[in-house]
């Protein structure tokens, strides 16, 4: 089942006194979405950025923008992201009561609906549900900071749930989340993600035309399944 590979650059590694050129540079140099990473500092050990700053970007790009709610009790704050402009929404497994509802939620509004689990968390947390959703999200670092180092782990991860969407013939984004850079990326395509987030391995370059497009060539030459 063919699924569109995405490039989705982390704000969370970009200048943020300059937020706004950054994420139109990296839309010119021809991301598909922009992930967007919100911390509450309960659920992660970290805060960072919220609704005033999505309300802002949503003016400057016509990229999807990608909420990654990092946060305690996400069913409280999902709707003023999507009326703000978030057009995916991931809440995390390990804080979510009630997967199906909070799914349902997200479509009713308007917006795609995704899940994430952390490196400790099983793929079972999830893939119960995956028949709601639009994307399951893996961590593939612990959740909290940019510019960590990938956990190997999540390989794994990435082709139990990619067997399983195929099995089921599901029709799901499986987006990485984590230590996604060029010396990895064919690596995490072939075991099955095709939404590749990465904080340090865009905004940590000078060039961000060239790694967007060094990234999508690697992607399109990844083997096909390891
Ligand atoms: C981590 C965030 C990630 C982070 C990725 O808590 O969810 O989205 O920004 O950054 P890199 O690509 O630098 O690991
Ligand atoms: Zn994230």
């Amino acid at each position: 089942m063919e699924l569109q590979d995405k490039i989705a650059p982390s704000v969370l590694s970009a200048d943020f006194a300059r937020l706004g050129e950054e994420v139109a540079e990296v839309e010119r140099a021809g991301a598909d979405m922009i992930h967007f990473d919100v911390m509450d500092g309960h659920f992660v050990p970290n805060l960072s950025i919220g609704i005033p700053v999505l309300e802002s970007l949503r003016k400057v790009t016509r990229l999807p923008l990608d909420a990654h709610l990092m946060i305690e009790n996400p069913e409280r704050y999902v709707e003023v992201f999507v009326k703000t402009g978030a057009n995916s929404v991931s809440v995390h497994a390990e804080v979510c009561t009630d997967i199906p509802a909070m799914a349902k939620r997200l479509h009713d509004l308007g917006a795609r609906a995704s899940v994430g689990i952390n490196p400790e968390t099983d793929v079972e947390r999830v893939l119960p549900f995956a028949a709601h959703l639009d994307m399951i999200l893996i961590m593939s670092v612990h959740p909290g900071f940019g510019g960590q180092e990938f956990i190997p782990e999540a390989l794994e991860k990435l082709r139990a749930v990619r067997r399983e969407l195929d099995r089921r013939a599901l029709k799901v984004d499986i987006e990485i989340d984590g230590g996604v850079k060029l010396d990895n990326i064919a690596e995490v395509k072939a075991a099955g993600a095709n939404v590749f987030v990465s904080g340090s391995g865009i905004f940590g370059q000078d060039d961000y035309r060239k790694v967007v497009k060094e990234m999508r060539d690697l992607i399109a030459h990844a083997p096909v399944k390891a």
